[in-house]
């Protein structure tokens, strides 16, 4: 298949930095579609671990190119920093980042605000709302733009006044700011050698039939459309924003693999139904260990929602289902699935009838034996107990796609093929 797109099912973390770093080794090129340094993708090689904020994973593989795609929002410090340490770890990125002229970017004023106004929602403090949001008002600045680094700093100027003047920006920001944008535009003078026409890199890829994987950020449950809105990131994440995000139109995508962990986990504010607050919980969280990757804040973690989880099948036409951090469910003697919700006295099996309201739905469960075994150093699905088998056959039968792969630990190696 030559152009696969990977996408996270829930609400992001759900292990997407390994498969698309998995995937890559056959790939000839990888391309991320939205969001920015919000992302935090971690990938394990033997000794070595890689956390990405911008650049795909496929990075790690020496003949893949990475394309950051127009509907992407760059920061160029972080951008810099991320291919520095690339570098510093003997991988060598030259002439393999290629950054769409017509990224929008995130500047100092945007991680300003964002970190003035982002508690409501719980964001990373990244500024991604922001340039969008400056996208959207026709005040974004785009990549092609630090072409003129003279130009690009008028312009901060002007949108530093505006800010202070709608209180988007307060006096008490500015020396914090004047480093900001010192370093900003030393990084955006550094960023100019990555420009590319991606739309043509990507065009051309096709025709030839090259290995194009597409790299899905955050989830599902958190895109703008189709997430928990408000509490969501401010970019279309799902599937649909691949066609705007690139410039490749909807049908050059032949499959689409969805991302998902064996249970849910959640970082930021907004509505979870199956969210423990309880020891069960506390239990996924350790060890899982659901700390951003980001930002390191706790993730909240709960049960399986298979309500939602269909949902995501759905709008995005998920063909198969990678299952992550099975693992983490070895040491359990019963678990829980999700599999519809109550609302009003009403059950609801359709998670976007209910998605608007989420903080008032009651969640039913089927609980299912637990297998208490270690699958962490198993070679073959055919080896999992049998309770595993169950517990994924279960996931596959509510959601309605087949899983095709059970992840059972961090390491590239800990993956198997059903
Ligand atoms: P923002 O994307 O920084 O604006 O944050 C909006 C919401 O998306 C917050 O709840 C964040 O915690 C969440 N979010 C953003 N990026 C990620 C991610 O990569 N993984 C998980 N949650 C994320």
């Amino acid at each position: 298949m030559p152009v696969t797109a990977v996408i996270g099912g829930q609400w992001g973390d759900e292990g997407k930095g390994k498969i698309v770093d998995l995937l890559g080794a056959d790939m000839d090129l990888v391309a991320r579609y939205q969001g920015g340094a919000n992302a935090g993708h971690t990938v394990q090689t033997g000794e070595q671990t890689f956390i990405l904020h911008q650049i795909p994973s496929g990075i790690l593989h020496p003949n893949v190119r990475c394309v950051l795609g127009n509907g992407m929002v760059i920061d160029p410090i972080a951008l810099m920093e991320e291919l520095d340490s690339l570098a510093a770890n003997g991988i060598d990125t030259s002439d393999r980042v290629l950054l769409s002229t017509h990224a929008h970017i995130v500047t100092p004023l945007h991680q300003a605000m964002d970190r003035a106004t982002g508690h409501i929602v719980g964001t990373t403090g990244r500024g991604i709302g922001l340039a969008y949001a400056d996208k959207a008002r026709r005040l974004g600045i785009r990549a092609v733009d630090l072409t003129d680094i003279r130009g690009l700093g008028g312009y901060i100027l002007k949108r530093l006044k505006l800010g202070l003047n709608q209180g988007e920006i307060q006096k008490s920001d500015l020396p914090a700011l004047k480093t900001e944008i010192e370093a900003f535009l030393h990084a955006c003078s550094r960023m100019v050698s990555l420009l590319a026409d991606t739309v043509q890199v990507l065009q051309e890829a096709i025709d030839r039939n090259d290995k194009v994987l597409i790299e899905g950020a955050q989830g599902t449950l958190l895109d703008i459309d189709f997430g928990t809105y408000p509490f969501v990131t401010s970019s279309s994440s799902g599937s649909g924003g691949i066609a705007s995000g690139l410039g490749i139109p909807p049908r050059a995508v032949d499959r689409v693999i969805g991302i998902f962990k064996a249970y849910t986990t959640r970082v930021g504010n907004g509505p979870f139904p199956t969210e423990l607050d309880d020891a069960i919980g506390k239990r996924l969280q350790d060890s899982g260990a659901e700390f951003g990757a980001t930002t390191g804040r706790p993730r909240r973690c709960g049960w399986f929602d298979a309500v939602a989880g269909r949902y995501s099948c759905q709008v995005n036409g998920i063909d198969e289902i990678y299952l992550s951090k099975l693992d983490i469910l070895d040491r359990f003697d019963e678990l829980k699935i999700c599999t519809g919700y109550t609302l009003d006295g009403v059950t609801i099996d359709g998670f976007s009838a209910a998605v608007h309201r989420l903080d008032k739905i009651e969640p039913h469960y089927e609980t299912l034996p637990g297998w208490n075994a270690s699958s962490a150093d198993l070679t073959a699905a055919e080896q999992l107990p049998e309770a595993a088998q169950n517990y994924i056959g279960r996931v596959e039968e509510l959601l309605g796609v087949p899983v095709t792969h059970v992840s059972i630990g961090a390491e590239r190696n800990q993956i198997l093929k059903r």
